[in-house]
């Protein structure tokens, strides 16, 4: 039975109190509930401060309203005012012990399935083809992952989809130099980036081969068939070395996820059509645009958004325009998410808006550029192999690894093949945890020894106290779960920590932000650890029910390490 974000159900006694006292309607959220870290409080009700000015009313006199008119007796102990208006709020041993009790063995950990669940398309990973996906793509994929894991989990609907860059004028050099070099429709590039640079240098300096690659471009746009099959063996091609990553990354994207631009190609015209027909579009020195409002240039002129090109060739936009009606229209999703780098977000704005005077989206649809800032190296410049070339996914990946290997080799008792399996889980988890804590939207600097590290907000200090929680149950051999029972002050914090992960993740899915998983995941195992250090489980001294408890509560803990890691998509190993 899931009982939900403790904070809420608090919010929602003080709207009451408020309602009753003052006559006055707020939300729960309006409440302002607050984890507290003052001696003695649980949380904190902030709503008498933000609510006085509005009031006309002191806030100390607005938070004695509230207390007076607060019926929380099962719940709390007799709440107090603080400072210039701050309620304390302390839970009651009772609430809380049977409250927690109800998390052992609820799969759902207490987390509740959303009320009004919304269909999503999600757009993520979206490298392009014949390019070697590097470590730019890793961001979209792990935090677009993430994204997915946690809204699924939360009860919505979520179709993923990759949208491929597997389109446009340079396939023509592509697929020429594919027909030179002699591969024929059997594919086997080894090495995706040196063949598209190859094929780049025969474009610029060979002008008998740039008419072919330009004759090819017509082909293809024409539906050849003898071209098609070229172009579809260098999709193929890519779509396998995405694949790999994929796997190794534990990212769950596969080939039928993919709706690549070309899947919009026969939309295109429909769209032109549509947006004409409204009277959004301009001729502008030759191309077909739209000039959604509200977006201009640094000479204040507006700024077009480019549907047609002049050469009669559709782009990036009209696709993404497409994609917009596409994923509405045909496909009745109800919100549309892109996980691309913040680069893009002016292009994704005009979408958004051009797509809305064009009646795509209506009202009650809503569109959300999850976007990210760049990896930078540890000279705080975007991060490039020794050589200066960017670097590439694969072998970042596979040194993570290496890395790792040397971390658990250093403390672990498992046999080698073991090791393997964990040192994957561990290097792969730290990649994409690093990635995962920062808030998106700011650049972070990779540092393996950060990422790896044993103590702080890694993964490897989340998969460490797991095991250990792992360890202790192990060998509580016949040792039974008991009643909860409150015995200690670390023992009580861990309690209302392990309440608060419904909070925890409604914030990190519904903010499309990972971090406050990880922040919360990690005060979790900081707050076990304490537990752990001070409040012994299976000593002989320890009463037979205090042991019951302590072994329930270290199951519960690893349930929700377990179950936490798993919405970022890091395993967690049972032994380290
Ligand atoms: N292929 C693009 C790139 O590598 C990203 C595509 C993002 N999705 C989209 N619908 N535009 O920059």
């Amino acid at each position: 039975m899931a009982h939900g974000d403790v904070g809420l159900e608090l919010g929602a006694r003080v709207a009451e109190a408020l309602r009753r006292g003052l006559g006055l309607e707020i939300t729960p959220d309006e409440a302002v509930i607050r984890p507290s870290t003052r001696e003695g409080a649980d949380y904190q009700a902030n709503a008498a401060m933000s609510l006085a000015k509005k009031l006309g009313k002191p806030p100390r006199e607005v938070a004695q309203v509230i207390v007076d008119h607060l019926d929380s007796a099962d719940m709390l102990e007799p709440p107090e005012i603080a400072g210039p208006g701050f309620i304390n709020l302390r839970l009651r041993e009772e609430w809380l012990t049977a409250r927690v009790a109800a998390l052992l063995g609820d799969t759902r950990l207490g987390v509740p399935v959303v009320a009004q669940p919304r269909r999503f398309a999600l757009d993520y990973s979206s490298p392009n083809v014949a390019k070697e996906m590097h470590i730019g793509h890793l961001r979209s994929a792990i935090i677009g992952d993430a994204v997915l894991r946690l809204l699924r989990f939360s009860g919505h609907e979520v179709v993923p989809h990759n949208h491929l860059g597997d389109w446009g004028t340079p396939f023509g050099m592509l697929i020429e130099h594919l027909v030179d070099e002699g591969h024929g429709t059997d594919g086997g590039i080894s090495d995706l980036n040196r063949f598209y640079q190859e094929a780049r240098q025969k474009f610029d300096a060979d002008p008998a081969f740039a008419d072919r690659a330009r004759a090819r471009v017509v082909a293809l746009q024409g539906g050849d068939e003898a071209t098609l099959t070229l172009w579809r063996a260098l999709v193929e091609e890519s779509t396998r070395h995405f694949q790999k990553v994929y796997e190794l990354l534990g990212i769950s994207l596969t080939p039928a996820d993919v709706y690549g631009e070309s899947f919009y190609n026969p939309y295109l015209d429909t769209v032109i059509d549509e947006l004409t027909a409204k009277g959004l579009t301009e001729i502008s020195d030759g191309a077909v645009c739209v000039f959604p409002p509200g977006f201009s240039n640094r000479e204040g002129e507006p700024l077009p958004l480019i549907v047609r090109k002049s050469d009669g060739g559709y782009g990036y936009a009209a696709t993404d325009l497409a994609t917009v009606r596409y994923w509405i229209t045909e496909r009745g999703m109800t919100d549309l998410l892109y996980a691309v780098g913040t680069p893009q977000a002016q292009h994704f704005a005009m979408i958004f808006a051009a797509s809305r005077q064009a009646g795509y989206l209506q009202p009650e649809h809503s569109t959300v550029h999850i976007g990210f800032g760049t990896i930078l190296g540890e000279d705080g410049k975007t991060i490039r192999t020794r050589a200066g070339g960017s670097v590439k996914l694969v072998e970042l990946l596979q040194e993570a690894v290496e890395q790792a290997a040397k971390t658990v080799a250093e403390r672990s008792s498992l046999d080698a093949e073991r090791q393997a399996d964990v040192a994957r889980a561990v290097g792969i988890g730290a990649v994409k945890y690093a990635d995962l804590a920062n808030d998106r939207e700011k650049d972070y600097v990779f540092t393996w020894s950060r990422m790896l590290a044993k103590e702080g907000n890694t993964s490897v200090y989340l998969q460490y106290a797991n095991a250990r929680c792992q360890s202790v149950l192990r060998k509580a051999g016949d040792a039974r779960f008991g009643d909860i029972e409150v015995t200690a002050p670390a023992e009580r914090a861990l309690l209302v920590k392990l309440l608060q992960l419904p909070a925890a993740i409604s914030a990190a899915a519904h903010g499309y932000a990972p971090h406050k998983l990880t922040g919360y995941l990690y005060d979790l195992a900081s707050t076990f650890t304490a537990f752990y250090d001070s409040c012994p489980i299976l000593r002989p001294d320890v009463p037979a029910s205090v042991r019951g408890s302590r072994l329930a509560l270290t199951k519960i803990t690893s349930d929700v390490l377990v179950l936490g890691l798993d919405l970022l998509g890091i395993a967690a190993p049972t032994e380290l």
